[in-house]
């Protein structure tokens, strides 16, 4: 049975496992990338220090009735001051790698007028070099969700081309100033809800969309949100050129998806073609133009002239531009047909799924981590993929005790079950490189607040101390680590 494993282990570069085996990190490849990820707007604070200018999501936060705890991320974790405790954390759990994002209001305070600011640029200096100290492999995402708020009032944010050159200049800074040490690069988390939420439904700023009932400013939801994934896709394709032609540092650049795995309703064709479309609309939307040279074919013909054309010539530019497909991957959803209307994000018939209660459209299906590796794998020739987050979402309500918090094990169960999922894609072919949990700490989840914590260390808010809860420990005992946090 050893010789078999072995030969296998050769074939395959990592160990097979048998259905008695309790998955461990022994059973991926030796090379497989395990780490965590936070973001900057969730996690930093000092909103206003060392001259940081707003963003749009410190403008947002701050407007009353936007988030559902009527907090702000003005401090957050604090992590712009305790960077160096969150490294150790890291260190004790065993990660080899993290993926953080970059404060663009906080190295160019201005967009691109006004210079580069050496206090941010210094801040994540000593983050990259404290990782590296500790052998954990910085990967960093350029653009999470925020933006410099001025580029939003100057000329519209993502929906005016503008923004390709000035995201090209914020890119080109941060190779320029951190490329040297820096070989993992994201370009944009999760644009497709950057689209969705912020033009189509009208949630995130900028809170553009044209539902008369929702509570958002004005917008064309039927438009909108397609200029702006044209301008965000091409420049990603600015940032990947700039990065290969100007500076050769021999890293990679990727892309990062936001991914629901869509099941049919019923055991009917129109559900399966139902549930393609829903995956098109979703996120091949972002990754059929690098792949294929255009949006998908399903979104093209139900939206016909309202999706931009690529010219000939963008075309040629965004060839090739994708070296990593990142997945953000938490849950699935069920989908009937909806004749020509996307079905995306329709969740109907959950019977076979378990909610966790606390998120609306969580469930926990960990076969969904399989069959979209196994999506990805079809759709875009086996291009390398990295899981760059998943998660699960613990309610912080006031009857919450810290004892409930710390004892995670509903987070313990889904992290394993989707593990183990995402390695039976892995001996069935798909070339996945790396895992990422969200997240390493409690942080501002966007529109809930602090009132969801998606860590494997608790964050008390009035005293910034972390404490390991169970997930943590587990993490580290599964990752080899044998001292125990707590
Ligand atoms: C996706 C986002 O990238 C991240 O910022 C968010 O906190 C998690 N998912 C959990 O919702």
């Amino acid at each position: 049975a050893i010789a078999i494993a072995l030969q296998l282990s050769v074939l395959f570069g990592f160990l097979p496992l048998s259905a008695c085996d309790d998955l461990r990190r022994s059973h991926f490849p030796a090379s497989f990338i395990f780490g965590t990820s936070t973001s900057s707007f969730q996690i930093e604070g000092a909103y206003l220090d060392d001259q940081k200018s707003l963003s749009n999501w410190d403008v947002f936060s701050h407007i009353p009735g936007r988030i559902e705890d009527a907090s702000n991320a003005d401090i957050a974790d604090d992590h712009y001051h305790l960077y160096l405790e969150d490294v150790k954390l890291m260190a004790s759990l065993g990660v080899n790698a993290y993926r953080f994002s970059i404060s663009w209001s906080r190295v160019l305070p201005r967009g691109r007028n006004g210079g580069i600011n050496s206090l941010g640029i210094a801040f994540y200096n000593k983050l990259i070099d404290a990782l590296l100290l500790k052998g954990i492999q910085p990967f960093i995402t350029l653009n999470h969700y925020d933006i410099p708020q001025e580029l939003e009032e100057q000329y519209g944010g993502w929906l005016n081309s503008q923004i390709q050159e000035d995201f090209g200049y914020f890119a080109n800074t941060c190779f320029k100033e951190f490329g040297d040490r820096v070989k993992y690069w994201i370009t944009f988390n999760e644009p497709n809800i950057v689209a969705a939420n912020g033009y189509m439904a009208g949630t995130y700023p900028p809170n553009r969309c044209s539902h008369p009932f929702s509570n958002c400013s004005s917008g064309d939801s039927s438009i909108e949100p397609y200029i702006v994934a044209h301008n965000i896709i091409l420049a990603h394709a600015t940032a990947v050129d700039l990065y290969r032609l100007k500076y050769q540092q021999g890293g990679s650049v990727g892309i990062v998806v936001a991914t629901d795995w869509f099941e049919p309703l019923r055991n009917v064709t129109a559900d399966y073609e139902a549930c393609q479309r829903a995956s098109a609309f979703y996120f091949s939307w972002f990754l059929d133009p690098f792949v294929h040279g255009d949006y998908p074919p399903e979104m093209r013909q139900i939206l016909g002239a309202r999706l931009p054309k690529f010219s000939a010539s963008e075309k040629e530019k965004l060839r090739n531009k994708l070296d990593f497909i990142g997945i953000n991957h938490y849950t699935s959803l069920c989908v009937k047909d909806c004749m020509l209307s996307a079905c995306d994000v329709v969740d109907l018939g959950l019977d076979a799924f378990v909610a966790t209660t606390v998120m609306p459209d969580f469930y926990v299906v960990p076969r969904g981590m399989k069959n979209i590796v196994m999506y990805m794998k079809r759709r875009y020739n086996n291009m390398p993929m990295i899981i760059t987050e998943n998660g699960y979402p613990q309610g912080s309500y006031r009857n919450t005790t810290l004892k409930e918090l710390l004892n995670d094990k509903e987070r313990v169960e889904y992290l394993q079950s989707y593990l183990s999922s995402l390695h039976e894609a892995m001996r069935q072919g798909a070339d996945v490189r790396g895992y990422f949990i969200w997240s390493l700490l409690d942080n501002f989840e966007w529109l809930y607040g602090y009132s969801l914590r998606f860590g494997i260390y608790h964050v008390d808010y009035e005293t910034q101390v972390r404490t390991p809860k169970l997930s943590a420990n587990w993490y580290r005992k599964f990752l080899g680590h044998s001292k125990l946090l707590i």
